[in-house]
């Protein structure tokens, strides 16, 4: 089985990586970010869509949305949110590496580093030209990953998430393959007990993300430094790289 695969890794991790407080930044983001202002009623697949962080104010915002993930409990936890919120959206399990529907969204989003997770550096590029296929003529995708230039400024220091229940989570990461792929090893402690996993994914200099979107077919390439629209420096939070399909 391959990392991204386990469910219970991104169950047993949920309240470290899907904190209310990322709910509410995502709602905040929808209603306000240039680069998630799509014109009414644009179809929009959030590809990885974990629990629902931005299906449900997408959906809120009356788009029609269509959520993909591989994880049942993600998917179940997305349909719990919109069901909560009375938000609308299609919920779908797939493999983002076969998951098409040709032409059939404006925007794809891939939010959150949720992006370079296969091994393969062809897989990887394999998605963008899935999304590439998804989307209509003029469509968009975005890609939100944590750039390797601003990562490369704070990397190596080991880093703890304490949680409401009074467990916590220390984070050390590793670089691999002489900075192509980044390891981060999770350990959850509660108590007396600690569980560990690893996530193991691609990292992409603004560069290197811009000519894979180019190889994919994308064309007006543009790489920015977050949802607010800045331009990418050595101070941006993210790495957030958009194409079109012509
Ligand atoms: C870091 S989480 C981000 C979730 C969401 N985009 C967000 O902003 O909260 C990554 C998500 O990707 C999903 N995932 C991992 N591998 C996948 C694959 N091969 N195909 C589809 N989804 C996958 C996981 O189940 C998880 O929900």
């Amino acid at each position: 089985m391959h990392w991204y695969e386990d469910d219970a890794l991104w169950s047993d991790f949920a309240p470290t990586m899907f904190p209310p407080a990322r709910a509410e930044s995502a709602a905040a983001l929808v209603a306000s970010s240039p680069l998630l202002d799509f014109p009414p009623g644009s179809r929009v697949l959030d590809l990885c869509c974990g629990p629902g962080l931005f299906v449900v104010p997408l959906a809120g915002r009356g788009y029609d949305v269509t959520g993909v993930d591989l994880s049942p409990t993600m998917l179940d936890a997305a349909r719990a949110a919109c069901k909560a919120a009375g938000a609308p959206a299609r919920l779908e399990r797939a493999d983002m590496l076969t998951y098409t529907e040709p032409g059939a969204f404006d925007v794809v989003l891939n939010v959150f580093t949720s992006f370079g997770y296969f091994e393969a550096a062809k897989d990887n590029l394999q998605v963008l030209r899935n999304a590439h296929d998804s989307l209509a003529p003029g469509g968009l995708l975005l890609v939100d990953v944590m750039g390797k230039e601003v990562l490369a400024g704070w990397i190596g220091r080991p880093k703890a998430v304490d949680l409401p229940d009074g467990s916590y989570v220390v984070q050390r990461d590793t670089v691999l393959d002489s900075w192509r792929r980044l390891r981060t090893d999770w350990t959850l402690v509660s108590g007396a007990s600690a569980r560990t996993a690893s996530i193991t994914s691609w990292l992409y200099s603004a560069a290197e993300l811009h000519a894979l979107f180019e190889s994919a077919g994308f064309t007006g390439v543009e790489c920015f430094g977050g949802f607010d629209g800045s331009g990418y420096d050595q101070r941006s939070n993210r790495l957030i790289v958009r194409g079109r399909r012509s």
